[in-house]
């Protein structure tokens, strides 16, 4: 609910649990009143002290008050150059060179309905409600708008800024955050999630120090090293306790998400598009669209949170039809075959795997061009006749005889030197006129921002996928950007190459869904290097990491699950010794793991025993029965793994509370060791459950004691409780 009191232009919008206010004051500076647990309309604004501070500048329309300065009130948007030194959100250089930007309000809207942002993700909601409000910097003749979507019921409050040219000269957008929020306190902490190639997602926590602290990416992609989602949370906040605040960029590309700590004890974070080589030339009439970013904020801990954010981006950010759709369990061939595949390869791999109750087939990298290894054949889209003769129309019938599905991987925004499309367009790749472009994997990276560019690997692309009746697409991404320079844009407009990129991987990625709505795409960056909410628009699921060592996994699942829900976590079982790092862990156990997402196989189950066979078609049964618990129910996070105990645990538990899932898996165990007790989460107190079809435990007891669990035996052992309310 949003509620606009027009006599003293206060904002205060209203989620379930929530509050967040604004209030423009007597000088039109929109300042930030108060974000967190649930308040009436009361102005909060007068928590907000002045005070003559030391060597605080004060702005010209405060005369001669030498207690209101920018620098010490927490404002909605910051600007900067013009006396708050602390993080600015936007950066304008005008014509005669200055650099600042000072924005005042103008007025606002109230609209029904979330808004939407063009060429950008967004979640979305009809029963949403938009406030937008208008600021204006005067001397750059520049309109700043401020979105705000109220998703009530998911606790979540969207942010987007769009920035007009309203003037007669071209101005220079430097820095244009999404996202700007003041906090009062500054005994919080932030948690990042970083990590690397096949480690991703793990959390770093740490109370905030005086300065500036935080994480970004200046790789072109949202990266492996730092996610685009970070936490401030109360010092003693933890799963079940405490104050947190969780934001998320819907961006792809670059971004920085910085936290200061400043003087008098308050702290600002900062999101958005990482200012390093962004500038964006805003012609007169133009407009700039920052991406979307969304806070939840948890009045009660981090478990909370997270499931806040699992179900707005369940249900209101992956688009139609994939979260109401019942996903396939696949098998990928990619650690069964490399590129060392034919077409009778896959065929027998499928023959194994169809009978198992595996409904989808990927077909991984090497099948195209003369991509018999990661030297060659990026760029060149059309299917492989000697691998695989008859191409699509020939091969996927196989699949379809046997109950199955048909998936294909893509790499379009890449190219191999040795590859036709190279020969004919060398100038389409990203280059510094001089200079010879790094390769990584030996590949380079083709220049999106460039439309033509787009649409040759479109065509070519679309055409494999009209050739036959494809379901799927792994659309992969597997180096960093460098080089970043565009043969189509003027030397004064090469700070919007970065941005433009990612714009350009969005339109394609529009172009798919709009063109095979049904097709299912899976995203993916050498693993989990791209794994953010602007990608979760277009692909319902993102491979999570090219780590798919079980015990690794369980790192990896837990960080990520801090912000994206199981359903769209892409996770295999595959061969031990592990090919990663050569552990060696139990089937059931690499299932377990695996089914906390979306759920499949990358192995070459022809050769598989068959005992593990056996086990393999209990999994994908079991997988199948509690789908809609596993994948739709609320997470919860038991243990820390990363505290290197005894276990690692987690739950789903279904919406009404009747059924619940819990999972364990043994990371440590010794001889002579203590009995635990597994306390759960989530459950009705007042219920009784069945565990495992057999002894019964009121919900208040399994919260509160425990489920008795037995000493454990063995390296990596998994246990499964599925409980039943009676
Ligand atoms: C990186 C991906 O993460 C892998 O799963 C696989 O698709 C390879 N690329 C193929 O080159």
């Amino acid at each position: 609910m949003i509620a606009y009191d027009k006599n003293i232009n206060l904002f205060t919008l209203h989620t379930r649990s929530t509050t967040y206010q604004m209030k423009a004051d007597q000088y039109g500076v929109l300042l930030h009143t108060y974000y967190g647990p649930r308040t009436g309309n009361d102005d909060l604004h007068r928590l907000i002290r002045y005070a003559d501070r030391g060597c605080a500048p004060n702005p010209d329309e405060a005369g001669l008050d030498r207690a209101y300065s920018l620098d010490t009130i927490p404002q909605e948007y910051s600007g900067c150059g013009v006396g708050d030194f602390r993080l600015p959100s936007m950066e304008l250089e005008l014509p005669n060179g200055s650099r600042s930007a000072s924005l005042r309000y103008t007025g606002c809207e109230v609209r029904q309905g979330k808004y939407a942002l063009e060429g950008l993700p967004a979640f979305r909601g009809a029963e949403a409600e938009t406030l937008v409000i208008y600021l204006e910097d005067a001397a750059a003749q520049v309109q700043v708008e401020l979105y705000y979507g109220v998703l009530e019921e998911y606790d979540l409050i969207t942010r987007a800024v769009r920035v007009v040219n309203r003037g007669g000269q071209s101005v220079r957008l430097c820095q244009c955050a999404s996202l700007c929020l003041d906090f009062p306190r500054s005994d919080l902490d932030l948690i990042t999630f970083d990590g690397c190639h096949m480690m991703e997602r793990c959390p770093d926590r740490s109370p905030l120090r005086s300065g500036v602290q935080g994480v970004g990416s200046v790789r072109g992609t949202a990266s492996h090293q730092h996610n685009p989602f970070v936490v401030l949370c109360e010092h003693d906040a933890n799963e079940d306790y405490g104050i947190c605040y969780g934001a998320m960029l819907l961006y792809s590309g670059g971004f920085q998400a910085l936290a200061e700590r400043s003087q008098y004890d308050n702290a600002r974070l900062v999101m958005g598009i990482n200012p390093y080589h962004f500038t964006w030339t805003l012609a007169p009439g133009e407009s700039f669209t920052a991406p979307e970013a969304a806070l939840v904020c948890s009045p009660r801990g981090l478990g909370q949170m997270s499931r806040q954010f699992h179900r707005a981006i369940r249900e209101r950010l992956i688009q139609d039809p994939f979260e109401g759709q019942r996903r396939p369990v696949l098998i990928n061939n990619w650690e069964a075959t490399y590129f060392n595949f034919n077409a009778d390869k896959l065929v027998e791999i499928a023959k194994t795997a169809a009978p198992l109750g595996i409904e989808l087939f990927v077909m991984d990298d090497g099948w195209f061009g003369a991509r018999n290894d990661d030297n060659r054949g990026l760029g060149d889209w059309w299917v492989n006749q000697e691998k695989l003769p008859g191409a699509l129309e020939a091969l996927v019938p196989r699949f379809q005889e046997l109950g199955m599905r048909f998936g294909i991987w893509i790499e379009p925004e890449m190219v191999n030197e040795d590859s036709q499309l190279y020969r004919e367009h060398p100038d389409w790749v990203l280059h510094i006129p001089g200079r010879a472009p790094a390769r990584c994997r030996n590949q380079l990276v083709l220049d999106f921002s460039r439309l033509e560019v787009r649409q040759h690997v479109y065509e070519q692309i679309s055409a494999v996928l009209s050739s036959a009746d494809v379901s799927y697409i792994k659309w992969d991404m597997n180096r960093s950007l460098t080089d970043v320079w565009s043969a189509g844009l003027p030397p004064e407009r090469q700070g919007e190459t970065y941005h433009r990129y990612v714009l350009g991987v969005y339109e394609m990625l529009g172009w798919l869904r709009r063109d095979f709505p049904h097709v299912l795409i899976e995203g993916c960056a050498g693993g989990g290097g791209r794994f953010d909410g602007g990608m979760l628009y277009y692909t319902p699921q993102i491979w999570c990491s090219d780590n798919t060592d079980a015990i690794d996994r369980l790192r990896i699942q837990y960080g990520t699950s801090f912000c994206y829900p199981v359903s769209t976590v892409g996770a295999h079982v595959s061969v031990v010794p592990n090919e990663e790092n050569g552990r060696v862990t139990p089937m059931e156990t690499r299932g377990v793991v695996a089914m906390a997402g979306t759920f499949g196989y990358e192995m070459d189950l022809s050769k598989t025993s068959q005992e593990d066979q056996e086990i393999i078609r209990q999994q994908v049964a079991f997988f199948k029965e509690h789908y809609d618990l596993i994948q739709r129910g609320d997470y919860y996070r038991l243990s820390d793994p990363f505290q290197n105990g005894p276990y690692t645990a987690w739950e789903h538990v279904s919406p009404d509370r009747r059924e619940a899932l819990a999972s364990l898996v043994t990371c440590n165990t010794h001889a002579a060791s203590s009995f635990l007790n597994l306390r759960l989460k989530g459950l009705d107190p007042e219920l009784s459950y069945r565990v495992n079809g057999g002894d019964v435990y009121s919900g208040a007891a399994l919260m509160a004691a425990g489920y008795p669990l037995p000493l454990f035996y063995g390296e990596y052992q998994s246990m499964q409780f599925y409980l039943e309310a009676l």
